[in-house]
């Protein structure tokens, strides 16, 4: 029956246990790779240094703003630490389609603006103050200030920025309008952002690994100083934080033997073709349009919907990541959010088998990206080899979907070397909060 047929056809979006080790092994060799002198260049997993080596400590104070720039919104805070308190206020901006794939000019004169906005509203525009930048996409750091962009990710595609320094950019945008004073400390990636967070949130000492798994997907962890090749600032320091970019993971075809055709459709009619291919298995921005694909097919050869779909299914980008999410959050037996997502599809025809079967798929897919992630963070977990550790998480998918983290938990434990005690932490807020921390510690330090 269409049950079986359907569960057959699925069976290559779970990953084996010898497919999960190999992809370990090639990760750890990847991130390798990105550490060298001589292969960081050509490496996939770029693993870029970023300048952050002190870590908060719970005493940074002061006034600080934030920009957060690549997550679901583009955020505009103030945030003032103090010793026993901690204030923040932030706006959220849209960002025009037009503008994410725009000019640079047209981007950065559109942030510096709500930069300007923000502060009017909340009576800053005659202060000087401190802003630390989180810019969620690969950079080339050439010191706590100056980031040059590698490629944009995500839904990202401004021309002009590739190999610029973004802290320019946007001082230049500033200047244009010469209406606001601000010093940027500090740019940084959102997973740097959240493992200061976790600094503080952790009590043991350890230097926890983090990953972000929202619209996009990455990881960031400390390594020694002596192993970040690439790294020409202050070695007399032991350690520094190293932004793995692991969502493109797979762009030289190491992830070959495990894409399926779903992933190469979304790669495809997807803005970055070739790029990022780790990150379209498992992140927001491409989980419920996978699982779309899968719907899409099965319809079409009868086995779905008594083999009536419906143009709204039949849209690229119509079935959105968090319809997973409150698909899988019915409980057993009942389809209630199901039938409510199929309908906004405008499918009232299915059946409790067809509830069944859109149910499994989401979970295929779902469970792939989680396994995908615990393959990645116990990768890291086992390079780190500390005796304990827990794991920032942080993103929507992460935070929203019903049974991601206990998919993580349950895989890693088979994964993490024998003798490591893990656990997996909800880390809030690193890209606002974080930001503010790095900005603190690089003025502490000035
Ligand atoms: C958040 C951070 O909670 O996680 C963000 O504070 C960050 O700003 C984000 O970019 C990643 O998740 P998403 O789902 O917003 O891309
Ligand atoms: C993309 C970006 C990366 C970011 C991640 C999560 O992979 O390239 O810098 O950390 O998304 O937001």
């Amino acid at each position: 029956n269409s049950t079986n047929i359907i569960r057959e056809h699925c069976k290559e979006l779970i990953l084996s246990d010898a497919q999960i080790a190999d992809l370990m092994n090639r990760l750890l060799e990847d991130i390798q790779k990105g550490l060298r002198k001589d292969t960081h260049e050509s490496a996939t997993v770029r693993c870029f240094v970023t300048y952050v080596q002190d870590l908060p400590n719970g005493t940074e104070h002061g006034k600080f703003l934030a920009l957060d720039l690549g997550g679901t919104n583009f955020r505009v805070l103030i945030i003032t630490l103090g010793e026993k308190h901690f204030d923040m206020k932030s706006k959220i901006y849209a960002i025009p389609q037009n503008i994410m794939i725009g000019t640079g000019e047209q981007l950065f004169d559109h942030i510096a603006e709500c930069l300007a906005n923000f502060m009017k509203e909340h009576s800053l525009e005659t202060e000087r103050l401190p802003l630390g930048f989180t810019f969620s996409f690969p950079l080339t750091q050439k010191g706590l200030t100056k980031g040059l962009l590698e490629k944009w990710t995500k839904g990202f595609n401004c021309s002009g920025c590739v190999g610029e320094d973004v802290v320019q950019l946007l001082k230049d945008a500033l200047a244009r309008r010469n209406d606001v004073q601000i010093d940027v400390c500090a740019i940084l990636n959102d997973t740097t952002g959240t493992l200061n967070v976790m600094c503080l949130a952790t009590t043991q000492f350890q230097l926890p690994p983090i990953g972000i798994i929202g619209t996009g997907s990455n990881a960031c962890y400390v390594e020694k100083v002596e192993n970040a090749e690439l790294f020409d600032g202050d070695k007399s320091k032991p350690y520094v934080i190293i932004n793995t970019e692991w969502g493109a993971f797979g762009d030289d075809g190491r992830l070959d033997f495990v894409r399926t055709e779903y992933d190469r459709e979304i790669d495809q009619y997807s803005i970055n073709p070739g790029k990022q291919l780790h990150e379209k298995m498992i992140s927001g921005m491409y989980m419920g349009e996978l699982a779309r694909l899968i719907l899409v097919k099965f319809t079409k050869q009868g086995l779905l919907f008594g083999g009536n779909g419906s143009d709204l299914l039949y849209k690229r980008g119509n079935f959105f990541t968090k319809y997973v999410s409150e698909i899988e959050s019915d409980k057993r037996g009942s389809y209630m959010n199901c039938r409510q997502v199929l309908e906004e599809l405008g499918l009232n025809h299915a059946t409790d088998q067809d509830c069944s079967n859109v149910r499994y798929i989401c979970e295929c897919v779902s469970r792939r990206a989680a396994h995908l992630v615990s393959a990645g963070v116990a990768t890291l977990v086992n390079k780190i080899a500390q005796e304990s550790v827990t794991v920032g998480i942080d993103g929507s998918v992460y935070r929203f979907h019903p049974h991601f983290h206990d998919l993580i938990m349950e895989k890693m434990a088979d994964l993490v070397t024998p003798g490591i005690k893990f656990d997996i932490m909800l880390s809030e807020d690193g890209s606002g909060r974080g930001a503010a921390l790095v900005a603190a510690v690089a003025c502490r330090d000035r």
